[in-house]
């Protein structure tokens, strides 16, 4: 019986921990004023306008997308992410026949780690339940055969950055997200949802649906997952 009231005071007392954390991390998303640059409730813009008018990248789907230790991290201490900023057209100014890249707006996020923590926790929380899980099956890639589709037939590298070797600066576009790193960023479920169609997420996105077979996803997104 004695056992009994102290396991269940033990339960109590973690469910309302665990509960107390996830009202925090929103709190501290309402007090940091998250919202104010990013979309926290969908749906995403479904306009040209509204995405032209877009500060940061949505966040009412980070559950499905991001890997909770790189939230973390990234919350304390943000890094450029989009070469050309999150609305590339909004930061290049054309002179002559030069695309020049302007000051590009930055996350403003600078949480303490405990902080950090919570908010992760909550972000966590923001799931689109339409999304499969499970459905990436990591394995043995030729990393030529994934460069052949991406690069020669495809042509992501036109607007994504793929990292250079040991560290030095990659090639690719500016105006999307760099590949480097996306292993340790990105859900590989929630990319190969993203690659198979992208207007699910962002009805507007300039990346085309394309028709391609599991076999071919699976390869992009073991690629993509190993660059850490
Ligand atoms: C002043 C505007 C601003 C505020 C306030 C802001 N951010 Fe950001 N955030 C940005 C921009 C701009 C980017 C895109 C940076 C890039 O791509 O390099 C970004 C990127 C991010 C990303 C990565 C998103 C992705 O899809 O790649 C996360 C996660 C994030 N911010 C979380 C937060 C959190 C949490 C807060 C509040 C504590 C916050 N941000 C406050 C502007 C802001
Ligand atoms: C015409 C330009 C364009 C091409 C070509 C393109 N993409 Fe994209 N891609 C985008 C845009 C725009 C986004 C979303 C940008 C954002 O979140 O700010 C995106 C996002 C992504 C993301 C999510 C990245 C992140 O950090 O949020 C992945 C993964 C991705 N693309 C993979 C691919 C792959 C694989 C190919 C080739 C089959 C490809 N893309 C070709 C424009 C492009």
């Amino acid at each position: 019986m004695k056992r009994l009231i102290v396991l269940s005071c033990l339960l109590a007392f973690t469910m309302a921990f665990t509960g107390q954390a996830l009202a925090d991390g929103k709190a501290l998303v309402d007090s940091n004023k998250c919202g104010d640059c990013h979309q926290m409730a969908g749906p995403a813009a479904a306009t040209i306008a509204d995405v032209m008018k877009r500060k940061a990248p949505d966040l009412f789907y980070a559950g499905s997308k991001f890997n909770k230790e790189w939230l973390v991290g990234y919350i304390q201490n943000p890094t450029q992410l989009r070469p050309a900023g999150t609305v590339y057209r909004n930061n290049i100014k054309t002179e002559g026949d030069k695309d020049i890249v302007g000051d590009l707006p930055k996350c403003a996020s600078k949480l303490s780690a405990g902080d950090a923590a919570a908010v992760a926790d909550y972000l966590m929380t923001l799931t689109d339940a339409s999304m499969a899980a499970g459905v990436f099956k990591q394995d043995k890639f030729k990393k030529a055969r994934a460069k052949i589709l991406m690069k020669k037939k495809e042509a992501c590298d036109a607007c994504h950055m793929f990292p250079g070797k040991k560290g030095k600066p990659g090639k690719g576009g500016v105006s999307c997200p760099t590949f480097a790193g996306i292993g340790a960023r990105l859900n590989p479920d929630w990319m190969y949802s993203f690659i198979k169609h992208p207007q699910h997420w962002d009805p507007k996105v300039w990346m085309a649906k394309r028709e391609f077979t599991d076999a071919q996803l699976q390869l992009m997104v073991n690629f993509l997952s190993s660059m850490k």
